[in-house]
């Protein structure tokens, strides 16, 4: 089995003489980007048919940045285009599951970001749009989370289109080879260890509950996790023709912002104002066969972005580095050195020694994932990572959550 540890998936891509497959993003912001330079390096394969987001000033400067066909004054009108197959939502989370739904309804194909869904107080009466909703018993947010990401997937299947989730690790080129490797070599995996942090989303709705559903745990370590449910269900799936699913869990979460002696400290780098979410969180995962995952993520870690997956298996063992990496290594003795050039994501400056990445488009697995959804649309084949992988981390991250709060193992049922 391959998975591909290049950066184009060549799996259903659309022939020489075949049209592109027509995308229509939703959002005009960080990830939003990111999709629209994937979707572009494709080589002719897809084409940016058209953009809605909230604000048309901000889609129009996009839209002439990536070449994008047409502006939509709303995501109706983005839905109701004949040339667009696939809708990529980069949206905040609350909009996940009414704009999946949306979609599919239109008989679009479905590109949903990461997390597929949230708990975002959808069941009270939210009045402002900063109202704490954090305080809601976690039983009723794994509940209602759950139950948002299984109307999700049913919704597009009752539509007959794909759901395809925005996890970008699980096309890692790192990730990838070592699933690759872990087929050939058909060993157990026992145990995972991996995690994402940086030292604060650059995004103020990070900070609330309301916004995000969650905090470091939700944002950061669906990546860690995603991939780990990813690589045991395809161990099952190779071992004996059903998934290794994730059982229980155990968990902790804190904000470490909150540590007294940060606030007498003159030099703490720490980024504070955390209003009622996690920045620090972790989750220890049970499988069906008795193998474990450790994921993590966090906001308090300096020195650019972090995203890490070990992986010890019964007869090899693997070390995914997506971030940073040392394809690279600089030396500069001052910031100014580098002026304004990108190093890596989240790197405060580019002085002392650091590990400027050369694409992280494709070290961060983004640009096989959209070449991934863009031959899965092509091919009418179900993409690799699917709205039930989705599912599944939604299950896990909230179940954390209560068992963070209870202080005992979660099981997870059905
Ligand atoms: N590696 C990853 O997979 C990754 C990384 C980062 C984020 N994400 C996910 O991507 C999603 C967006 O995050 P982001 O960092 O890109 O946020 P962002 O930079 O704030 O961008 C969000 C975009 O959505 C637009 N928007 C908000 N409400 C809308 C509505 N009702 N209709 C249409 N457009 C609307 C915003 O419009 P305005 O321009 O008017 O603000 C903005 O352009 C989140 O779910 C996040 O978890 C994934």
């Amino acid at each position: 089995m391959d998975f591909g540890a290049r950066g184009g998936s060549t799996r259903g891509m659309v022939g020489r003489n075949e049209s592109p497959v027509g995308v229509g993003i939703v959002g005009a912001g960080f990830i939003a980007e990111t999709r629209a330079r994937c979707y572009g390096a494709l080589g002719g394969r897809a084409r940016l048919r058209a953009i809605a987001s909230r604000t048309r000033e901000r889609a129009e400067r996009f839209a002439a940045r990536f070449g994008v066909d047409a502006v939509c004054d709303s995501v109706d009108a983005l839905c109701a285009r004949e040339d667009v197959a696939l809708v990529d939502l980069c949206v905040p989370n609350d909009l996940h599951r009414p704009l999946t739904e949306r979609a599919a309804a239109a008989g679009k194909h479905v590109v949903c970001t990461k997390p597929l869904t949230a708990y975002v107080g959808q069941d009270l009466d939210r009045g402002a749009a900063d109202a704490d909703v954090s305080g809601r018993d976690r039983r009723a947010m794994l509940r209602l989370a759950a139950a948002e990401a299984d109307a999700m997937v049913s919704a597009c299947a009752a539509a007959g289109v794909q759901l395809m989730y925005g996890e970008n690790w699980v096309y890692a080129p790192a990730v990838g080879k070592a699933a690759s490797l872990l087929a050939t070599a058909g060993g157990t995996i026992l145990d995972m260890r991996g995690g994402e942090s940086h030292k604060g989303s650059h995004s103020p709705y990070s900070k609330r509950w309301r916004h995000t559903g969650g905090g470091a745990l939700l944002r950061l370590g669906a990546h860690p996790i995603g991939a780990m449910l990813w690589l045991k269900r395809e161990e099952g799936l190779r071992r004996h023709g059903t998934a290794i699913a994730p059982v229980a869990v155990v968990a902790d979460v804190a904000d470490l912002s909150r540590i007294a002696s940060l606030d007498t400290e003159p030099r703490a780098h720490v980024a504070r104002g955390w209003v009622d979410v996690e920045n620090w969180g972790t989750v220890s995962i049970e499988f069906s066969d008795g193998s474990r995952g450790v994921a993590w993520g966090a906001d308090t870690t300096l020195g650019g972005m972090e995203s890490r997956l070990e992986i010890q298996a019964s007869n090899a063992r693997y070390r995914c580095n997506l971030s940073p990496n040392d394809l690279l290594e600089t030396y500069a003795p001052d910031a100014a050195v580098f002026g304004d050039a990108y190093v890596m994501e989240k790197i405060d400056s580019g002085a002392g020694w650091t590990t400027p990445i050369p694409d992280e488009d494709w070290t961060s697995g983004h640009l096989a994932m959209c070449a991934d959804f863009v031959a899965a649309v092509a091919s009418g084949c179900a993409a690799r990572a699917d709205g039930a992988l989705g599912r599944d981390v939604v299950r896990v991250v909230y179940a954390a959550y209560v068992a963070a709060a209870e202080g005992r193992r979660i099981a997870l049922d059905g």
